[in-house]
C-alpha cells in the first residue's frame, strides 16, 4: 500500500477509468484495508482529536458520490477526523452504507433490477423505489453509486461500489494507521424501528462489527447516532461506545411518536430534557438551525451551553456551501458558518466538504 498522498492521487483519476479498472482500484484499497483487520490491536484513544471534530458527512460527499469508499478516503485525505456511514441492511443481514434503504436515487439499481421496484411504508410514509432489504449483498455488489444532487458533479457516477459497514471500519483502521492518528467512524442507524419490524434489526450486526475490531469500548473512536430514542436506550444497556441522539427542530422521533410522546426536537433541548438525554446518550447531534437561525439578525440559542451543562457534547449538521443550503446569514461565505459555529463552542461539525471545514477552522 502506498503512502496516503500517493494513494489519494491514485484514487483521484478513477473517474477517467473504465468500470473494471475503477472497481479493481477500490478492491485493491479494500484488500489492503482488510489486511489491517480485527486481529490487530485497537487504534489509539480518540482523546487525540481536536475540537470541534471535522465529521465527513457521508464521506467527502460534495466531491464524490456519497457513502462510497472513495468518498470516505478522500475525506480522510482532506483532514476529516471522522467519517460518517449511514447504515441500512441487506436481505441477508449485512449492514451497508446508504443514506436510506431506498437506493433508486443514489445507485444504478433502476437500470439493473427494474422489476424490483415497489412501494413500502417507511416510518409511516409510503415510499416507492428499490430497497436494500430486498437485495442480497451479492446483488448489491453489482450496483454502482451515483451522485444524488443534480447540481453537483456527476463525473464519478457508475464507478464505485456500495460498501459494507465492515469495509468502512477496515478502511478507517488502515488509513488511521497510515497517518499515525485514528480515523473515527460515526455510524447512524437508519429507520431502526422499521428494520426491527421486518426482522432485520440493525443493532446486533452493528455491535458485532465493532466488537470484532476491538471498538466496543468507551474510548473507541466511534459515535453511534440515531434519530430514534429507543434504540439508543437499548444500546446504552449493551455498550459504552459514545451514543448521539439526533434532533431536528420540528421533528418528533419516530419511535416516540408510536407511544404517544409527541415532543419535537425543540422540546428535547430544554435543560430538563437534555438531562434526560444524558441518561442514555453522550451527545446531541442537532440541525445547525437549532444553534442559530438562518436570518442575519438571528441570535444564537443557548443550546450549546445547556447541553454542556447537562454533560452532553454538541455536534452540528449539516454544513453545505451551495446557495440552496447556505443560510442568508452568511452572505455567500461558507467559511463564516464554520467560524460562527466553532465560536459557539460546538464539539463537532458535519459537512459535505471536509476540506472547507478544515480551512474554516484554520487547520490547513
Ligand atoms: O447524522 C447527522 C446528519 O447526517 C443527519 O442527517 O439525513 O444526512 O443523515 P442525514
Ligand atoms: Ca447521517
Amino acid at each position: 500500500m502506498p503512502p496516503l498522498p500517493r494513494l489519494v492521487r491514485r484514487l483521484a483519476p478513477v473517474a477517467r477509468l473504465p468500470r473494471g479498472v475503477a472497481t479493481l482500484q477500490a478492491a485493491t484499497l479494500l484488500v489492503a484495508a482488510c489486511a489491517a483487520g480485527p486481529a490487530r490491536p485497537p487504534s489509539p484513544s480518540p482523546a487525540v482529536f481536536p475540537t470541534p471534530l471535522v465529521i465527513a458527512h457521508r464521506g467527502a460527499s460534495g466531491h464524490r458520490p456519497e457513502h462510497t469508499l472513495e468518498a470516505y478516503a478522500l475525506a480522510v485525505a482532506m483532514g476529516a477526523d471522522f467519517i460518517e456511514p449511514d447504515l441500512v441492511i441487506t436481505r441477508d443481514g449485512v449492514l451497508v452504507a446508504r443514506h436510506e434503504n431506498e437506493i433508486g436515487g443514489t445507485t444504478d439499481v433502476a437500470d439493473r433490477f427494474p422489476a424490483r421496484r415497489r412501494t413500502a411504508l417507511i416510518d409511516g410514509t409510503p415510499v416507492t423505489g428499490w430497497f436494500t432489504e430486498d437485495f442480497t449483498l451479492a446483488e448489491l455488489r453489482t450496483l454502482r453509486a451515483r451522485e444524488r444532487l443534480a447540481f453537483r458533479s456527476h463525473a464519478h457516477d457508475g464507478l464505485y461500489a456500495i460498501p459494507t459497514f465492515d469495509e468502512v471500519l477496515a478502511l478507517a483502521d488502515s488509513l488511521g494507521r497510515r497517518r499515525g492518528r485514528p480515523v473515527g467512524v460515526y455510524p447512524e442507524t437508519k429507520h431502526p424501528t422499521y428494520f426491527r419490524g421486518i426482522g432485520l434489526p440493525l443493532e446486533p450486526p452493528l455491535l458485532a462489527a465493532l466488537r470484532a475490531r476491538g471498538l466496543d469500548r468507551a474510548d473507541a473512536p466511534v459515535f453511534i447516532q440515531s434519530f430514534e430514542v429507543g434504540n439508543l436506550q437499548a444500546l446504552r444497556r449493551e455498550t459504552r461506545v459514545p451514543l448521539v441522539l439526533l434532533l431536528a427542530g420540528g421533528e418528533v422521533p419516530f419511535d416516540r411518536r408510536l407511544v404517544g410522546d409527541l415532543r419535537t426536537g425543540a422540546d428535547w433541548v430544554t435543560p430538563a430534557a437534555l438531562r434526560e438525554v444524558a441518561g442514555f446518550a453522550d451527545a446531541v447531534g442537532v440541525n445547525t438551525r437549532m444553534l442559530v437561525g438562518a436570518a442575519p439578525e438571528a441570535a444564537p440559542t443557548t443550546l450549546v451551553r445547556d447541553a454542556h451543562a447537562a454533560g452532553l457534547k454538541v455536534h452540528a449538521w449539516t454544513l453545505r456551501p451551495e446557495g440552496v443550503f447556505l443560510p442568508p446569514r452568511y452572505r455567500g461565505d461558507p467559511l463564516a458558518e464554520v467560524r460562527e459555529l466553532a465560536a459557539l463552542g460546538v464539539d463537532g461539525l458535519f459537512g459535505d466538504y471536509p476540506d472547507q471545514l478544515v480551512r474554516g477552522l484554520g487547520r490547513e
